[in-house]
């Protein structure tokens, strides 16, 4: 079967499957069954009887609402390439701007010290270590499946020639965790656990991201409280704290920096939608 076929009737499939992006997720899986670009399927001759196969079961897992980074086992982030499977969230494109954000902001300060707090894949720290190579940066995980994903994207991120960072296994929240840095840190960055416990989640992420990742009590801001007084010991005068949180959190999450009244320069910020996505302050 030609490829343009294959991709035309399982982006049709996807489609009544509820799926957000069909066309692209078709794609992608063709890509990645014939071990290529999505923008060399353009060209690609056609699937072999094994790959058509793979293809479609590929397909119906999608289809079954299994996320497409889990059936690739990869999450761009940034300029990077991450590992992602099951045992730990999927990087998400929100979460780009508050890594990009961070960045920006550390531009002209030499050698910052960097802290990812609820690091996941390690996404946020290794984008930083990716883009400022003197910046010595931290990721703290207390999960195990998740702290294994990032200790192997650290690994490979390290191999491929970035400046390593430190992946520590603990409570982001405990004074103990980091407690030699308390008072250094430049930028603290964190994509925390803050959906509210009832609130509705896509099948993608109910039933496939850990729910350590996910809820965050009954306003989705108990990790988001504890983090803040957290950051208040690590982060020294005059550095940053940036923090995720949901669209209905834009005003919440400020009322949590202000009520501290250890922050000064308390920002919401927007993404591409429009939509409340993280906040960001300054130590006083
Ligand atoms: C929303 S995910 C974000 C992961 C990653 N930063 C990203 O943006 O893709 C939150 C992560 O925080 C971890 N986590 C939750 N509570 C934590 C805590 N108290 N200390 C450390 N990690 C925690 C979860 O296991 C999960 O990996």
């Amino acid at each position: 079967m030609s490829v343009r076929a294959a991709v035309a009737r399982a982006a049709a499939r996807l489609k009544e499957a509820g799926i957000a992006s069909p066309r692209f997720d078709a794609e992608e899986l063709a890509a990645f069954v014939l071990g290529i670009s999505r923008s060399a399927l353009l060209t690609a001759a056609g699937f072999t009887p094994v790959e058509a196969e793979r293809y479609e079961a590929l397909v119906d897992e999608r289809a079954r609402r299994v996320p497409l980074q889990h059936l690739t086992g990869v999450a761009g982030f940034r300029y990077l390439e991450l590992s992602v499977g099951p045992g730990v969230f999927i990087p998400r494109p929100e979460t780009e701007l508050l890594a990009g954000w961070g960045i920006d902001t550390i531009k002209g300060i030499d050698k910052p010290i960097v802290v990812d707090l609820c690091a996941g894949s390690g996404a946020i720290a290794l984008a930083v270590a990716h883009e400022r190579p003197d910046a010595v940066v931290y990721a703290v995980e207390r999960e195990r499946h998740a702290l294994a994903w990032a200790r192997r994207n650290a690994d490979a991120r390290a191999a491929a020639g970035d400046t390593p960072i430190t992946v520590v296994a603990g409570d982001a929240t405990a004074p103990r965790t980091l407690a030699d840095l308390n008072a250094e840190v430049t930028m603290l960055l964190t994509n925390p656990p803050y959906v509210p416990d009832r609130a509705f989640v896509a099948p993608e992420a109910g039933e496939h991201d850990p729910g350590a990742a996910l809820w965050g009590g009954p306003d989705g801001l108990d990790v988001v409280r504890r983090l803040v007084a957290r950051g208040a010991a690590l982060v020294k005068p005059g550095g940053w704290i940036g923090v995720e949180h949901a669209d209905v959190q834009g005003e919440s999450v400020p009322a949590v920096l202000a009520a501290t009244g250890d922050w000064d320069e308390i920002v919401d910020h927007r993404d591409l939608a429009e939509r409340p996505r993280f906040t960001t302050a300054r130590r006083r």
